[in-house]
């Protein structure tokens, strides 16, 4: 599959394009001369990557006469942290960087995250480029311009807006994913199905089996679907002041699952906000806002997957406390005078803000599933 498709992210000089395609990473060198302000970048990327991906970007870069030098980190969540932060940016500054190098960030998220936060503070601001190369990374983190490192007081806590010059969704890089991270990411996208695209849904349903079994065409398609619907949110409200937050559909009850488990490889960031989106459909059916047939039609769109369903044989079969979850919800970043926001559901393609949800209706629906995950056999539908 040859030829690329590009979108725009409408944010007056903050705008930049999305290219979605095939052997974008050999074609990357002309596709960056037309943004980069000076002929030079400093690659950062992790090992995995580099040793998978990285061969195909350098032959690109050469190609176009771009002066390149990699920075290559250990991959992992892990590497999202101030040590290595703090190595990153020395590291740029050894190389004597100047105000028009640009950063690329090679990588799935992590590098995403850590490498645009680098830009946004390096010289008070530099230039840079995503080349994500998880599904994860393609459909969302490097849309959007978040960037961030965790603390030990919980993830993504220091961070910047911060918006990429131009992002190289490289389809062909995903063919290296270990299937569980590609699941990851297709949690994502089923995300945009569920929060405002019932269509888009509908055509996950029909084809979301082929594409994680490997369908290139599918994973194009969907990943172009998926920036389109984050470019168009994020062009609205770039600062998450009302619509963006429908985004963290899922987000609230995964983050919760993710600081249990202590965000590692128990249970993937993808792996959490499915189990999340599937709370938040089932929390909203108990409060008589969703119709049940909706809910019920995720959770076997789920099964038809392979996506998580249950509390229950996750995370090396631990177990989850209802109360322990609500406290990690209430630290939540989008935490408002003390009242948790949930995006809810009134239907598949139809999701919006709360923050209405009482306290005691949020604990029992709660109680009731971490109960279930202790009685119901893992994988049960
Ligand atoms: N900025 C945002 O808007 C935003 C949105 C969603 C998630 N995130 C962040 O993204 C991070 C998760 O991103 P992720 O899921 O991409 O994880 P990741 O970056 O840790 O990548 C997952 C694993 O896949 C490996 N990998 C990457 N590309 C590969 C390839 N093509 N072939 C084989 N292996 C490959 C990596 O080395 C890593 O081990 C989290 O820190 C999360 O907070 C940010």
């Amino acid at each position: 599959m040859n030829g690329s498709e590009r979108l725009h992210v409408a944010l007056g000089e903050r705008s930049y394009d999305i290219v979605v395609g095939a052997a974008l990473l050999e074609g990357a060198g002309a596709l960056l001369r037309g943004v980069l302000r000076q002929a030079r970048v400093v690659v950062v990327t992790d090992e995995t990557v580099a040793a998978l991906h990285l061969p195909r970007l350098i032959a690109g870069l050469d190609e176009a006469g771009i002066a390149h030098e990699a920075i290559v980190l250990p991959p992992g969540e892990g590497t999202k942290d101030f040590a290595h932060f703090h190595q990153l940016v020395e590291g740029v500054l050894a190389r004597g960087i100047e105000r028009r190098t640009a950063l690329v960030a090679l990588g799935g998220g992590v590098v995403g995250d850590l490498t645009g936060f680098a830009a946004a503070t390096l010289l008070r601001g530099l230039d840079y480029v995503q080349i994500p190369t998880t599904l994860m990374a393609q459909v969302d983190s490097s849309v959007g311009g978040k960037t961030a490192i965790d603390t030990r007081y919980g993830k993504n806590l220091l961070g910047a807006f911060h918006q990429p010059v131009l992002v190289l969704a490289d389809i062909d890089a995903l063919a290296t994913l270990p299937r569980r991270e590609l699941l990851a990411g297709y949690a994502e996208i089923v995300k945009y199905g569920l929060i405002g695209d019932r269509d888009f849904f509908a055509w996950l349903e029909a084809n979301g089996a082929a594409l994680v079994e490997g369908d290139a065409a599918l994973r194009r398609a969907a990943v172009l679907k998926s920036c389109a619907a984050k470019a168009a949110i994020v062009a609205r409200d770039e600062r998450e002041e009302g619509e963006r937050q429908l985004l963290n559909f899922g987000h609230t009850f995964g983050h919760a699952l993710e600081v249990e488990t202590g965000f590692g490889d128990a249970l993937l960031h993808g792996e959490a906000v499915a189990l999340g989106m599937r709370l938040a459909l089932d929390l909203s059916v108990r409060l008589g806002l969703c119709p049940a047939g909706a809910a019920a039609r995720v959770r076997r769109h789920y099964h038809a997957v392979g996506l998580p369903l249950e509390l229950a044989g996750i995370a090396n079969g631990r177990e989850f406390a209802a109360d322990a979850l609500i406290a990690h919800m209430g630290r939540d970043k989008k935490v408002r005078d003390g009242q948790i926001t949930l995006i809810l559901a009134r239907d598949i393609g139809d999701a919006f803000i709360s923050r209405e949800v009482p306290a005691g209706k949020l604990r029992d629906f709660l109680v009731s599933e971490t109960a279930n995950s202790l009685v119901r056999p893992a994988g049960a539908v």
